[in-house]
Protein backbone atom coordinates (compact mmCIF):
# COMPACT_ATOMS: atom_id res chain seq x y z
CA UNK A 1 0.00 0.00 0.00
CA UNK A 2 1.33 3.57 -0.69
CA UNK A 3 2.85 5.53 1.74
CA UNK A 4 0.82 8.81 2.55
CA UNK A 5 2.22 12.03 2.43
CA UNK A 6 2.51 14.32 5.09
CA UNK A 7 3.78 17.68 4.81
CA UNK A 8 5.16 20.36 7.86
CA UNK A 9 5.27 23.61 6.79
CA UNK A 10 8.44 24.60 9.64
CA UNK A 11 10.91 22.39 11.13
CA UNK A 12 9.78 21.24 14.12
CA UNK A 13 11.10 19.02 16.60
CA UNK A 14 12.39 15.46 15.62
CA UNK A 15 10.31 13.46 17.75
CA UNK A 16 7.35 14.60 16.22
CA UNK A 17 9.14 14.27 12.78
CA UNK A 18 10.38 10.65 13.61
CA UNK A 19 6.57 9.37 14.82
CA UNK A 20 5.55 10.87 11.19
CA UNK A 21 8.30 9.05 9.57
CA UNK A 22 7.57 5.49 10.43
CA UNK A 23 4.27 5.22 9.00
CA UNK A 24 4.33 8.35 6.16
CA UNK A 25 6.52 9.92 3.83
CA UNK A 26 7.54 13.14 5.90
CA UNK A 27 8.66 16.21 3.66
CA UNK A 28 9.48 18.92 6.07
CA UNK A 29 9.76 22.47 4.44
CA UNK A 30 13.30 23.20 3.29
CA UNK A 31 13.29 27.01 4.15
CA UNK A 32 14.29 28.55 7.63
CA UNK A 33 11.16 30.57 7.48
CA UNK A 34 7.91 31.26 6.65
CA UNK A 35 6.27 29.35 3.64
CA UNK A 36 3.95 31.59 1.26
CA UNK A 37 0.88 30.46 0.08
CA UNK A 38 2.36 29.49 -2.98
CA UNK A 39 4.77 27.46 -1.22
CA UNK A 40 2.14 25.71 0.95
CA UNK A 41 -0.02 24.75 -2.59
CA UNK A 42 2.84 23.38 -4.30
CA UNK A 43 4.39 21.36 -1.04
CA UNK A 44 1.04 20.16 -0.77
CA UNK A 45 0.53 18.82 -3.93
CA UNK A 46 -0.45 15.20 -3.76
CA UNK A 47 0.18 15.03 -0.04
CA UNK A 48 -2.61 13.76 2.57
CA UNK A 49 -1.77 15.37 5.74
CA UNK A 50 -0.62 19.12 7.05
CA UNK A 51 1.14 20.33 9.80
CA UNK A 52 0.93 23.77 9.86
CA UNK A 53 2.27 26.54 12.11
CA UNK A 54 -0.22 29.46 13.46
CA UNK A 55 1.86 31.75 10.57
CA UNK A 56 0.13 29.95 7.94
CA UNK A 57 -3.03 31.72 7.01
CA UNK A 58 -4.75 29.20 6.05
CA UNK A 59 -7.93 30.79 4.35
CA UNK A 60 -10.60 29.41 2.14
CA UNK A 61 -8.57 30.08 -0.53
CA UNK A 62 -5.86 28.35 0.41
CA UNK A 63 -8.39 25.84 1.29
CA UNK A 64 -9.37 25.29 -1.85
CA UNK A 65 -5.80 24.51 -3.25
CA UNK A 66 -5.51 21.55 -0.72
CA UNK A 67 -7.33 19.06 -2.49
CA UNK A 68 -5.77 16.17 -1.37
CA UNK A 69 -5.42 17.34 2.39
CA UNK A 70 -7.59 15.73 4.60
CA UNK A 71 -5.92 16.50 8.03
CA UNK A 72 -4.44 19.54 8.94
CA UNK A 73 -2.58 19.33 12.61
CA UNK A 74 -1.84 22.96 13.77
CA UNK A 75 1.17 23.12 15.63
CA UNK A 76 -0.43 25.57 18.47
CA UNK A 77 -3.44 25.01 20.71
CA UNK A 78 -5.07 28.11 18.67
CA UNK A 79 -6.17 28.41 15.48
CA UNK A 80 -7.44 31.57 14.84
CA UNK A 81 -5.06 30.96 11.62
CA UNK A 82 -7.29 28.66 9.87
CA UNK A 83 -10.64 28.80 8.80
CA UNK A 84 -12.14 25.85 10.53
CA UNK A 85 -15.44 25.95 9.29
CA UNK A 86 -14.85 25.96 5.21
CA UNK A 87 -12.22 23.07 6.08
CA UNK A 88 -15.06 21.22 7.66
CA UNK A 89 -16.96 21.82 4.81
CA UNK A 90 -13.96 20.51 2.54
CA UNK A 91 -13.99 17.32 4.84
CA UNK A 92 -10.92 18.46 6.12
CA UNK A 93 -10.25 17.29 10.06
CA UNK A 94 -8.45 19.99 11.98
CA UNK A 95 -6.53 19.71 15.40
CA UNK A 96 -4.81 21.78 17.71
CA UNK A 97 -2.24 21.16 20.77
CA UNK A 98 -3.70 21.95 24.03
CA UNK A 99 -3.29 21.51 27.27
CA UNK A 100 0.95 20.86 26.95
CA UNK A 101 1.61 24.57 26.82
CA UNK A 102 -0.68 25.44 29.34
CA UNK A 103 1.91 25.72 32.14
CA UNK A 104 4.59 27.31 30.10
CA UNK A 105 2.03 30.10 28.97
CA UNK A 106 1.26 31.08 32.39
CA UNK A 107 4.46 31.25 33.30
CA UNK A 108 5.07 33.96 30.52
CA UNK A 109 2.25 35.94 31.73
CA UNK A 110 3.09 36.04 34.97
CA UNK A 111 6.47 36.67 34.04
CA UNK A 112 4.95 39.94 32.03
CA UNK A 113 2.77 40.77 35.32
CA UNK A 114 6.10 40.52 37.49
CA UNK A 115 8.33 43.04 34.92
CA UNK A 116 6.16 45.57 34.51
CA UNK A 117 4.79 45.74 38.13
CA UNK A 118 8.55 45.94 39.41
CA UNK A 119 10.69 47.28 36.01
CA UNK A 120 12.75 44.45 35.47
CA UNK A 121 13.25 45.06 32.03
CA UNK A 122 13.85 48.63 32.14
CA UNK A 123 16.18 47.90 35.07
CA UNK A 124 17.96 45.29 33.41
CA UNK A 125 18.38 47.92 30.87
CA UNK A 126 19.22 50.99 32.92
CA UNK A 127 22.17 49.21 34.69
CA UNK A 128 23.64 48.02 31.15
CA UNK A 129 23.87 51.51 30.13
CA UNK A 130 26.10 52.26 33.22
CA UNK A 131 23.03 54.37 34.85
CA UNK A 132 23.00 52.73 37.85
CA UNK A 133 24.37 54.98 40.91
CA UNK A 134 23.46 53.20 44.14
CA UNK A 135 20.81 52.42 45.70
CA UNK A 136 18.49 55.45 47.30
CA UNK A 137 14.76 55.49 49.10
CA UNK A 138 12.68 56.88 46.60
CA UNK A 139 14.70 55.19 43.48
CA UNK A 140 12.83 52.72 40.74
CA UNK A 141 9.87 52.51 42.27
CA UNK A 142 7.27 50.10 41.01
CA UNK A 143 4.59 48.81 42.09
CA UNK A 144 4.01 45.38 44.62
CA UNK A 145 1.64 42.65 43.56
CA UNK A 146 0.33 41.52 47.33
CA UNK A 147 -3.23 42.48 47.83
CA UNK A 148 -3.44 43.74 43.75
CA UNK A 149 -6.47 42.73 41.73
CA UNK A 150 -5.51 40.64 38.37
CA UNK A 151 -8.55 40.35 36.03
CA UNK A 152 -8.13 37.65 33.80
CA UNK A 153 -10.13 38.33 30.48
CA UNK A 154 -10.70 34.17 29.14
CA UNK A 155 -10.57 31.72 32.21
CA UNK A 156 -10.06 28.82 30.03
CA UNK A 157 -7.28 26.72 31.18
CA UNK A 158 -4.27 29.16 30.50
CA UNK A 159 -6.27 32.24 32.35
CA UNK A 160 -6.26 29.40 35.54
CA UNK A 161 -2.71 28.72 35.27
CA UNK A 162 -1.78 32.01 35.63
CA UNK A 163 -4.60 32.81 38.23
CA UNK A 164 -2.65 30.50 40.48
CA UNK A 165 0.74 31.37 40.05
CA UNK A 166 -0.98 35.32 40.67
CA UNK A 167 -2.90 34.03 43.91
CA UNK A 168 0.13 33.08 45.56
CA UNK A 169 2.05 36.69 45.14
CA UNK A 170 -1.29 38.02 46.85
CA UNK A 171 -3.22 38.97 43.71
CA UNK A 172 -6.61 39.09 44.08
CA UNK A 173 -8.62 37.43 41.14
CA UNK A 174 -11.78 38.60 39.79
CA UNK A 175 -12.68 37.50 35.76
CA UNK A 176 -14.82 37.81 32.70
CA UNK A 177 -14.94 34.77 29.90
CA UNK A 178 -16.12 35.63 26.43
CA UNK A 179 -17.02 32.17 25.56
CA UNK A 180 -17.96 30.07 28.38
CA UNK A 181 -21.21 31.81 30.42
CA UNK A 182 -21.17 29.32 33.41
CA UNK A 183 -19.33 30.66 35.95
CA UNK A 184 -16.60 28.65 37.04
CA UNK A 185 -16.02 26.98 40.66
CA UNK A 186 -11.81 26.73 41.04
CA UNK A 187 -9.68 25.63 43.71
CA UNK A 188 -8.40 29.26 44.66
CA UNK A 189 -10.70 32.46 45.19
CA UNK A 190 -12.02 34.38 41.98
CA UNK A 191 -14.60 35.91 41.43
CA UNK A 192 -16.91 36.56 38.25
CA UNK A 193 -17.41 40.25 36.92
CA UNK A 194 -18.92 41.32 34.29
CA UNK A 195 -16.32 43.18 31.26
CA UNK A 196 -17.01 46.64 32.25
CA UNK A 197 -16.18 46.26 36.25
CA UNK A 198 -13.38 43.67 35.42
CA UNK A 199 -12.16 47.02 33.13
CA UNK A 200 -12.68 49.19 36.14
CA UNK A 201 -11.74 47.15 39.11
CA UNK A 202 -8.35 45.67 37.64
CA UNK A 203 -4.73 46.96 38.56
CA UNK A 204 -3.62 44.03 35.95
CA UNK A 205 -5.53 42.58 33.03
CA UNK A 206 -4.46 39.48 31.25
CA UNK A 207 -5.73 38.21 28.64
CA UNK A 208 -6.56 34.71 27.74
CA UNK A 209 -9.03 34.24 25.38
CA UNK A 210 -9.21 33.24 21.96
CA UNK A 211 -8.96 35.50 18.93
CA UNK A 212 -12.55 34.70 17.64
CA UNK A 213 -14.99 37.45 16.02
CA UNK A 214 -16.26 38.52 19.18
CA UNK A 215 -13.09 38.83 20.84
CA UNK A 216 -10.93 40.64 17.72
CA UNK A 217 -9.94 44.67 18.80
CA UNK A 218 -11.88 44.10 22.39
CA UNK A 219 -9.56 46.53 24.21
CA UNK A 220 -9.81 49.77 22.15
CA UNK A 221 -9.32 53.55 23.41
CA UNK A 222 -12.98 52.70 24.65
CA UNK A 223 -12.04 50.14 26.94
CA UNK A 224 -8.47 51.68 28.12
CA UNK A 225 -10.53 54.58 29.07
CA UNK A 226 -12.41 52.86 31.70
CA UNK A 227 -8.98 51.16 32.98
CA UNK A 228 -7.14 52.70 36.43
CA UNK A 229 -4.84 54.75 35.26
CA UNK A 230 -2.23 53.27 37.36
CA UNK A 231 -3.33 49.36 35.92
CA UNK A 232 -1.08 47.76 33.54
CA UNK A 233 -2.38 45.52 30.16
CA UNK A 234 -1.10 41.86 30.06
CA UNK A 235 -1.46 39.67 26.34
CA UNK A 236 0.01 36.70 25.86
CA UNK A 237 -2.96 35.57 24.06
CA UNK A 238 -3.14 36.92 20.25
CA UNK A 239 -2.46 39.99 18.79
CA UNK A 240 -5.36 41.14 17.67
CA UNK A 241 -7.79 41.16 21.01
CA UNK A 242 -6.00 44.69 21.23
CA UNK A 243 -6.27 47.60 19.02
CA UNK A 244 -2.58 48.10 19.13
CA UNK A 245 -3.15 51.72 17.66
CA UNK A 246 -5.11 52.39 20.21
CA UNK A 247 -2.83 50.59 23.44
CA UNK A 248 -0.41 53.19 21.56
CA UNK A 249 -2.49 56.27 22.18
CA UNK A 250 -3.48 55.55 25.87
CA UNK A 251 -0.04 54.57 26.65
CA UNK A 252 1.19 57.80 25.76
CA UNK A 253 -1.37 59.59 27.34
CA UNK A 254 -1.51 57.54 30.67
CA UNK A 255 -4.82 56.58 30.10
CA UNK A 256 -3.39 52.95 31.61
CA UNK A 257 0.33 52.97 32.91
CA UNK A 258 1.86 50.40 31.06
CA UNK A 259 2.03 47.28 28.98
CA UNK A 260 3.59 43.48 29.01
CA UNK A 261 2.91 41.79 25.21
CA UNK A 262 3.87 38.81 24.18
CA UNK A 263 1.67 38.95 21.05
CA UNK A 264 1.41 41.88 18.10
CA UNK A 265 -1.64 42.73 16.20
CA UNK A 266 0.27 42.42 13.34
CA UNK A 267 2.74 39.98 13.99
CA UNK A 268 5.72 40.21 13.17
CA UNK A 269 5.44 43.41 13.18
CA UNK A 270 5.43 45.84 16.17
CA UNK A 271 4.16 49.05 16.39
CA UNK A 272 7.18 51.78 16.22
CA UNK A 273 5.64 53.50 19.19
CA UNK A 274 5.42 50.58 21.43
CA UNK A 275 9.53 50.08 20.77
CA UNK A 276 9.85 53.78 22.32
CA UNK A 277 7.91 53.47 25.67
CA UNK A 278 9.65 52.31 28.69
CA UNK A 279 6.68 51.42 30.49
CA UNK A 280 5.90 48.20 27.97
CA UNK A 281 7.57 45.05 28.18
CA UNK A 282 7.86 43.30 24.61
CA UNK A 283 8.79 39.31 24.42
CA UNK A 284 8.65 37.51 21.02
CA UNK A 285 5.66 35.47 21.05
CA UNK A 286 7.28 32.94 23.08
CA UNK A 287 4.58 31.43 25.44
CA UNK A 288 5.01 27.94 24.78
CA UNK A 289 8.99 28.11 23.73
CA UNK A 290 10.46 25.97 26.52
CA UNK A 291 12.01 23.16 24.87
CA UNK A 292 9.65 20.42 26.31
CA UNK A 293 7.03 21.96 25.67
CA UNK A 294 7.60 22.46 21.82
CA UNK A 295 8.47 18.67 21.51
CA UNK A 296 5.28 17.93 23.47
CA UNK A 297 3.13 19.87 20.59
CA UNK A 298 5.05 18.25 17.80
CA UNK A 299 4.64 14.33 19.04
CA UNK A 300 0.71 15.46 19.75
CA UNK A 301 0.34 16.66 16.23
CA UNK A 302 1.84 13.53 15.02
CA UNK A 303 -0.56 11.65 17.10
CA UNK A 304 -3.72 13.36 15.63
CA UNK A 305 -2.23 12.62 12.11
CA UNK A 306 -1.41 8.96 12.91
CA UNK A 307 -4.88 8.62 14.79
CA UNK A 308 -6.83 9.57 12.01
CA UNK A 309 -5.45 7.96 8.72
CA UNK A 310 -5.95 4.76 11.62
CA UNK A 311 -9.10 5.39 11.37
CA UNK A 312 -9.57 6.48 14.89
CA UNK A 313 -11.16 10.09 16.13
CA UNK A 314 -7.95 12.28 16.70
CA UNK A 315 -7.76 13.30 20.38
CA UNK A 316 -7.72 17.27 19.54
CA UNK A 317 -10.07 17.79 16.30
CA UNK A 318 -11.39 21.32 16.76
CA UNK A 319 -13.60 21.19 13.77
C1 LIG B 1 -0.27 28.71 20.42
O1 LIG B 1 -0.03 27.52 20.66
O2 LIG B 1 -1.39 29.09 20.10
C2 LIG B 1 0.88 29.65 20.54
O3 LIG B 1 0.52 30.94 20.32
C3 LIG B 1 2.00 29.24 19.62
O4 LIG B 1 2.61 28.16 20.18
Amino acid sequence: MDRKKIVITRKIPEAGVEKLKEIFDVAVSPFDRDVTQDEIVKMTTGAQGLVSMVTNNLNKDIIDHLTTIKIIANYAVGFNNIDIEYAREKDIVVTNTPDVLTEATADIAMALILCVARRIVEGDRLVRKGEFKGFYPTFFLGVELQNKVLGIYGMGRIGKAVAKRAVTCGLKIIYHDPIHIAKGSFDFPAHYVSFDELLKESDFISIHAPLVTETHHKFTKKEFRKMKKEAFLINAARGPLVKEEDLVCALKQGLIAGAGLDVYEFEPEVHPDLIKLDNVVLLPHIGSAAIEVRERMATIAADNIIAFFKGAPPPNRVN
